[in-house]
């Protein structure tokens, strides 16, 4: 059985004062919901990691950082290693979030390297994979998700892939208000259940949780989560509502 996981992916938004005051009403909230019955992760920006994880070091919710950088020391202005993430708290890291993919244009290979180090620095990985809306259209979904896992994996053993949690999040569905219909996102995490169990084995890829995001909401939650292989959510807009996010790990528990 896997263990039901919700992240909420704040993105660039919060502030010192905000990001804190939202961790702790989390927290409070999920006092009621049994930590064993699901694992729960906030990810803030860089800046707020380390008040964050103050606030939340008595409770079960575990931190979650956006992004790293694969090298772990040196010359490299403006990145953060797994090492410094892990130091102030961090359990779990984001590794090719679509809008490190498309905005700022992170390659298969880089993020390659993000989750072999984040590995390696004793962080748990959350690797990100979803197709453009013109790639599903021209049916490509299976293609470009399966290169994504592929490369994403590339030279892991199946000891450090059972590290990973994956994302799927297909990026049409991201911030847009269109969520993939349950059996949309059923259809891909089986395709990445199938994937990992050819590339590594079955016993692998029964335990590896597969995370769905975009546009999850307390509305479409739990019939998301009744899906055979939808072990969770990675929510981005409903995690930076405390009441919202609450109600989502409520539906997911
Ligand atoms: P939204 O929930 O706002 O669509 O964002 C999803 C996401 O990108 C989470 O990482």
């Amino acid at each position: 059985m896997r263990k039901p996981f919700v992240a909420g992916n704040w993105k660039m938004n919060t502030d010192s004062h905000s990001s804190v005051d939202m961790a702790k009403r989390i927290a409070l909230g999920s006092l009621e919901i049994a930590s064993h019955s699901v694992t729960v992760a906030v990810c803030p920006p860089f800046v707020y990691l380390q008040t964050v994880a103050k606030a939340l070091s008595a409770s079960s919710i575990a931190v979650c950082a956006q992004d790293v950088y694969y090298e772990s020391k040196g010359a490299f202005t403006g990145e953060v290693s797994a090492a410094m993430l892990k130091d102030i708290g961090c359990t779990y890291v984001l590794c090719g979030h679509s809008e490190r993919r498309h905005v700022i244009g992170e390659t298969d290979e880089l993020i390659n390297k993000k989750v072999a180090a984040a590995i390696s620095g004793g962080l748990l990985p959350i690797l990100c994979v979803g197709e453009l809306l013109s790639e599903r259209k021209a049916l490509q979904t299976s293609a470009v998700v399966s290169r994504q896992i592929k490369n994403g994996l590339a030279g892991l053993s199946a000891e450090k892939v059972s590290a990973v949690t994956i994302a799927y999040e297909p990026v049409w569905a991201i911030g847009t208000g269109l969520t993939a219909t349950p059996q949309q996102a059923q259809e891909a995490h089986d395709l990445i259940r199938k994937l990992l169990a050819g590339m590594y084995n079955g016993k692998l890829a029964e335990e590896i949780r597969i995370l769905y995001g975009g546009s999850a909401r307390p509305d479409n939650a739990e019939e998301l989560m009744a899906q055979d292989d939808v072990d969770g959510l990675l929510v981005g807009g409903a995690s930076l509502k405390a009441e919202d996010f609450l109600a989502i790990i409520r539906a997911a528990a």
